[in-house]
């Protein structure tokens, strides 16, 4: 065959080079898009969409991704992300980059109050945090923000919502009953078993450094540098952050410790460090609160286990 290069040829041959482009770029992806909403879609009320705005205008989805995928299950998802779960999203807001967490799911994870403090500044919350300070949003829009925030995951994010502003009640009820109400119902939160269980592993110079490490990089925002509640965060949370000296005397235990650091409590600011800190850096985070704040330490005591093997002598 005599292939020149004649105008005829060149026209043609662009025409159907496009067409295949369009063909496979435009059409194929819309032919095949689902329009069937995923069984946890529901449809945004109009202060959340409204929030949506505030969340497209100040580039969150720069470091903030919406999308959780198989190999996220290993970092503690709860969901994989479903593409009728963006049946009513345009433009789209999956995001490519992680700088902060994936928030596909983040409804409901923290009451408002807690995210009132973190969007005025990230480090109330999280001490070193590079997330940009919103403050100049104002208190209005920041409100908004948050609806929109505490959509995420549509119908999951209601359920955990309920759950949050239930428990909210009953904390703001305990709180405002004075600090012996206030710990037994903080501790009713907490099983049996988890009560009577002391700090496993014995008081060491290195331990208290590392849980004083943990606690200025995690909690000093909110329970401040004296362990009095007072951290900067202390504002803008009510029930506010717990003043750990009003638990001396009031039955606390190495385990309660554990046991609320690990899970958070539900309705309140206090998040759950189960995905961010190992067991080991709980244990020492909780002797630090116990030893320097508390006065008091069950560190030492029996029963103790098997000594763990790379625990060192004395
Ligand atoms: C420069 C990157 C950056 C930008 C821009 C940014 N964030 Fe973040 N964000 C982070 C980082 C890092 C964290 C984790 C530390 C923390 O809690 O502040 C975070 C945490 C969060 C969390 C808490 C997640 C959790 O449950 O612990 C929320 C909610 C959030 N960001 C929302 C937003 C929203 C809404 C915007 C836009 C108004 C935004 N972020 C803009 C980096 C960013
Ligand atoms: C965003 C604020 C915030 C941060 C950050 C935070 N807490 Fe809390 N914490 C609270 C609030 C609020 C309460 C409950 C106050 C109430 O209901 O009276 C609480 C309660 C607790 C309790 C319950 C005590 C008991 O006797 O049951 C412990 C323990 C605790 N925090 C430890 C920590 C540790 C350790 C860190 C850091 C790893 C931390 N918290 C980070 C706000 C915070």
């Amino acid at each position: 065959m005599n292939l020149k290069m004649t105008p005829i040829a060149v026209v043609c041959g662009g025409i159907l080079i496009l067409a295949a482009v369009v063909f496979a770029v435009v059409y194929w992806p819309w032919a095949t898009r689902i329009e069937t909403p995923s069984e946890i879609f529901r449809n945004r009320a109009p202060e959340e969409v409204k929030g949506r705005k505030i969340y497209i205008a100040n580039g969150c989805s720069y470091c903030h991704t919406q999308s959780i995928r198989s190999v996220d299950w290993g970092l503690g998802a709860e969901r994989i992300a479903q593409a009728g779960d963006y049946v009513a999203d345009r433009p789209i807001l999956i995001g490519s980059e992680r700088t902060g967490p994936d928030l596909s799911q983040e409804g409901g994870e923290h009451p408002d109050d807690w995210h009132i403090a973190h969007f005025v500044n990230p480090r109330n919350t999280r001490p070193n945090s590079i997330m940009p300070p919103f403050e100049y949003l104002q208190t209005a829009n920041i409100k908004t923000l948050i609806r929109y925030v505490q959509s995420l995951g549509f119908k999951q994010a209601d359920k955990r919502m309920e759950r949050q502003t239930h428990w909210k009640k009953e904390a703001v009820k305990a709180y405002e009953a004075g600090p012996d109400e206030n710990v037994r119902w903080i501790h009713s939160q907490v099983p049996e078993g988890w009560r009577k269980v002391p700090n496993p592993y014995p008081t060491t110079e290195a331990g208290l450094a590392r849980g004083q490490k943990i606690y200025q990089d995690f909690c000093i925002g909110c329970h401040g540098s004296v362990g009095d509640g007072m951290g900067a965060g202390q504002p803008y949370i009510y029930p506010p952050p717990l003043n750990f000296t009003i638990l001396k005397n009031r039955g606390i235990s190495g385990g309660i410790l554990y046991y609320q650091i690990m899970n958070g409590i539900t309705g309140t600011a206090m998040p759950y460090f189960k995905k961010e800190l190992e067991s080991e850096k709980i244990w020492d985070v909780g002797n630090y609160t116990a030893v320097y704040f508390i006065g008091e330490t069950d560190a030492n005591t029996e029963p103790k286990g098997i000594d763990a093997s790379y625990e060192p002598e004395g």
